[in-house]
């Protein structure tokens, strides 16, 4: 049985009091402890989340890194530095990472393999763009990014994989669940051919893109979506938790 992950992701939002406010708001509100919960906060906030460890059952991660451990490379940020502040996650490859930073498959592979190795765990994201769907590619293209992105990379069971389609992101149209689910299972099995039947039986995926309160029971009931990775949905702590209590929303 694989664990239901719930994540929110800040993108550019918040300082660090808020972010404080955040953690102590969501903590005291009730959640299912049979589902985890992660934020992935702007590097900024890391700090909040790693001085309220001790009294926080929210995991976090950091929404990039770079794929080198230390060195000249003026503004970007080591897994390192992540592990530092007790990150156990990292997002990476985002669609706006790939589309307005110019990342490529590649850099996010080079990323990924120093995340493993460093003790982080990747949350892997693909997606197709509008475009991309309409004229019959998304598959093509979710397949390449996945088989890209975990190139020269070995079965790992803490590894995560989301898929968000661009044109769901920040929209308000979500994808259908069923054809959510066909996409999932689709990249399930690429990953049973690369690593096998039992890692594809361990690997969570998750679904994102305007995924809310409303929605999310659509998702979850779904044989291969093991949870969801929230955007602007997860800034409120409210409503952030009436995603995580799925179950009863
Ligand atoms: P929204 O939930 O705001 O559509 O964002 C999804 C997303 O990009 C999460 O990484």
């Amino acid at each position: 049985m694989r664990r239901p992950l719930i994540a929110g992701n800040w993108k550019m939002h918040k300082t660090v009091r808020e972010a404080s406010e955040y953690i102590r708001e969501l903590n005291e509100l009730p959640w299912d402890d049979s589902v985890e919960v992660a934020v992935i906060p702007p590097f900024t906030c890391l700090f909040a989340f790693w001085e309220a460890r001790s009294r926080s059952r929210i995991r976090y991660g950091a929404q990039n890194m770079f794929w080198a451990r230390e060195g000249a490379f003026t503004g970007e940020i080591s897994p390192l530095m992540l592990l530092d502040l007790g990150c156990d996650y990292v997002l990476l490859g985002h669609s706006e990472r790939r589309q307005i930073m110019g990342e490529s498959d590649r850099m996010i592979n080079d990323k990924l393999r120093l995340a493993l190795e460093t003790g982080l765990l990747p949350i892997l994201c693909v997606g197709e763009t509008l475009e991309e769907r309409e004229s019959g590619k998304a598959k093509e293209v979710v397949g390449e990014q996945v088989r890209w992105g975990l190139q020269g990379v070995s079965p790992h069971p803490g590894l995560v994989i989301a898929y968000e389609p661009v044109w769901a992101i920040g929209t308000g149209v979500n994808a259908t669940a069923s054809d959510a689910q066909d996409m999932i299972r689709f990249v399930r099995d690429i990953i049973q051919k690369e690593w096998g039947a039992q890692a594809a039986q361990e690997l969570r995926i998750l679904y994102g893109g305007s995924v809310k309160p409303e929605n999310i029971g659509e998702f979850m009931v779904q044989d291969d979506i093991d949870g969801a990775l929230v955007g602007g949905a997860s800034l409120d702590p409210k409503v952030f938790a009436d995603i995580i209590n799925f179950r009863s929303t």
